[in-house]
């Protein structure tokens, strides 16, 4: 049996990939499958916590992985809808982990009708959506542990290691997980790469395997960091 050190505690996970909408049948998006999301709820769900985790798009079948008594599912669809349901989820919770790819920008005005292509080659005006991580990091509760995700392209583990302690820093959280990604590593695929850097800015682990491997190493770290 799965040991239970996360009995008795209530955490909130965002999962998947937000949509902008342009018109009525695009959108702009991003590759985030939800498989790495889906795995750090169902992980701590086994290990005893109740879990909300909020959903984005992710890919076909993906969320039966998150089909467990203890894990409630709130699907959305844009930035605008998941930093709602994440603030929400986050009320009283011990631990929010936010792994979605939330799109940094959406399109200033969403065109109600389809756009044509007799009308020219769009311009797409974009606006910044706000930052959730850090709105949760400020509206932090006593107690609270946030745990942010950092999807970084670096050509070294130097590269990375900088650019993943800067972003800590910058984000103010307990625990960010630094993701190695390239077109074939970290979105999508089944297995996963990252570091995990604390709120001194000290590497405290790294994982590299399954997803579930990220997100086990992912819990055994936010318990040792609340004990
Ligand atoms: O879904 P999979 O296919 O399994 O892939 C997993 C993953 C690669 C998507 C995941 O492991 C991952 O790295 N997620 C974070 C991706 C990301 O958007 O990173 P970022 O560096 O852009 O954002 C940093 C942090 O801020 C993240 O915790 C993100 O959720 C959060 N954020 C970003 C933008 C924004 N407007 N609001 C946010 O809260």
């Amino acid at each position: 049996v799965t040991k239970q050190d996360l009995a008795g505690l209530t955490v909130a996970v965002s999962t998947g990939g937000t949509r902008e909408p342009i018109d009525p049948v695009r959108h702009l998006g991003n590759r985030s499958s939800g498989r790495q999301g889906v795995a750090v709820a169902r992980a701590a769900a086994e290990r005893g916590a109740r879990v909300r985790l909020v959903a984005a798009h992710v890919d076909e079948g993906v969320l039966t992985d998150a089909l467990h008594p203890r894990i409630e599912i709130a699907r959305v669809s844009t930035a605008a809808e998941l930093r709602q349901s994440m603030h929400a989820a986050a009320d009283g919770a011990d631990v929010v982990v936010m792994v979605a790819a939330v799109a940094d920008y959406r399109v200033a005005q969403v065109s109600d009708h389809k756009l044509r292509k007799e009308d020219g080659a769009p311009v797409l005006e974009l606006v910044e959506n706000p930052d959730i991580l850090a709105e949760l990091v400020a509206a932090r509760e006593p107690g609270q542990t946030v745990v942010g995700f950092a999807a970084e392209t670096a050509d070294s583990e130097d590269e990375l290691l900088e650019r993943g302690r800067r972003k800590r820093s910058r984000k103010a959280v307990d625990l960010l997980v630094v993701n190695r990604v390239s077109h074939d590593r970290g979105f999508e695929s089944a297995d996963n790469d990252v570091t995990l850097v604390d709120a001194h800015d000290e590497v405290v682990s790294h994982a590299a395997g399954s997803k579930r491997l990220v997100a086990d190493t992912l819990w055994n770290e936010v318990v040792s960091l609340r004990r």
